[in-house]
């Protein structure tokens, strides 16, 4: 079971970076590293993540790499939303959602290498809509927010820690076939740095197949996607 040992901090640069340190020293699979607060806590595409202190559950957990390791994050994704049930749809690739607003973010790194991966996990419990960072009030959600009756994130972990063992350890098709459910971005038009076309699923490798006007059907393996025809 993915959760010990278990490192608290009250603040941390980024539990990300202190689970890849422990990683490199050898630390077991499973080991979790959580934190009250991060000063340089990161999310994908080098964006920042920002919570206030608190009020966030800020996890990571030391993962060996196996065959199973390209669709943690699509696992990781379809059981916050078990967990929580009012979670209602992944945009692609793991960002989850309640009613088309962003509830919780996942950032993979790792050393495959090394047979490591970090699994990184922020998702807002008891952020007050007035909390969020003025550019995502419009965007982002919490626990709280959405009605749920977890109220720290403490809680949230206790909740959140075996549905996550579990769908570590779960087929391939069953993963698959729970994100697809889910899939926020099925049918709609989307853009990214290379193109824009319809969202037409994922493929059984994690990857996001786009439907284009002009090149077929396009398989994306990484970067970020918006909803909307560019500048739309
Ligand atoms: C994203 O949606 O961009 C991913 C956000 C991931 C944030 C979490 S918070 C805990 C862990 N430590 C970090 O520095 N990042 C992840």
């Amino acid at each position: 079971m993915i959760g010990s040992p278990h490192v608290h901090h009250r603040v941390t640069d980024s539990t990300n970076e202190r689970a890849k340190r422990l990683a490199a020293d050898g630390t077991p699979h499973g080991t979790l590293v959580t934190a009250d607060e991060q000063t340089a806590g990161r999310g994908r595409q080098g964006r920042q993540w920002v919570a206030p202190p608190g009020r966030a559950l800020l996890m990571s957990v030391v993962l060996g790499v196996d065959d199973r390791t390209p669709l943690v994050p699509l696992a990781t994704a379809v059981a916050i939303c078990h967990a929580f049930p009012q979670a209602d749809g992944i945009k692609w690739p793991n960002d989850v959602w309640v009613g088309g607003r962003k509830l919780a973010g996942i950032l993979i790194e790792g050393r495959p290498r090394d047979g490591w991966a970090v699994l990184g996990i922020g998702l807002n419990v008891a952020t007050e809509p007035g909390e969020f960072p003025e550019e995502l009030r419009e965007t982002a959600t919490s626990l709280k927010a959405s009605g749920s009756d977890v109220a720290t994130p403490g809680e949230a972990l206790d909740v959140l820690l075996p549905v996550l063992d579990a769908w570590l350890e779960a087929p391939s098709d069953a993963v698959l076939s729970e994100w697809r459910a889910r899939d926020a971005l099925r049918g709609r038009r989307i853009s990214w740095a290379g193109g824009e076309g319809v969202a037409a699923g994922v493929g059984d490798d994690g990857s996001l197949l786009v439907e284009t006007d002009d090149a077929g059907v396009q398989s994306l393996h990484a970067g970020e996607v918006h909803l909307g025809s560019p500048g739309g």
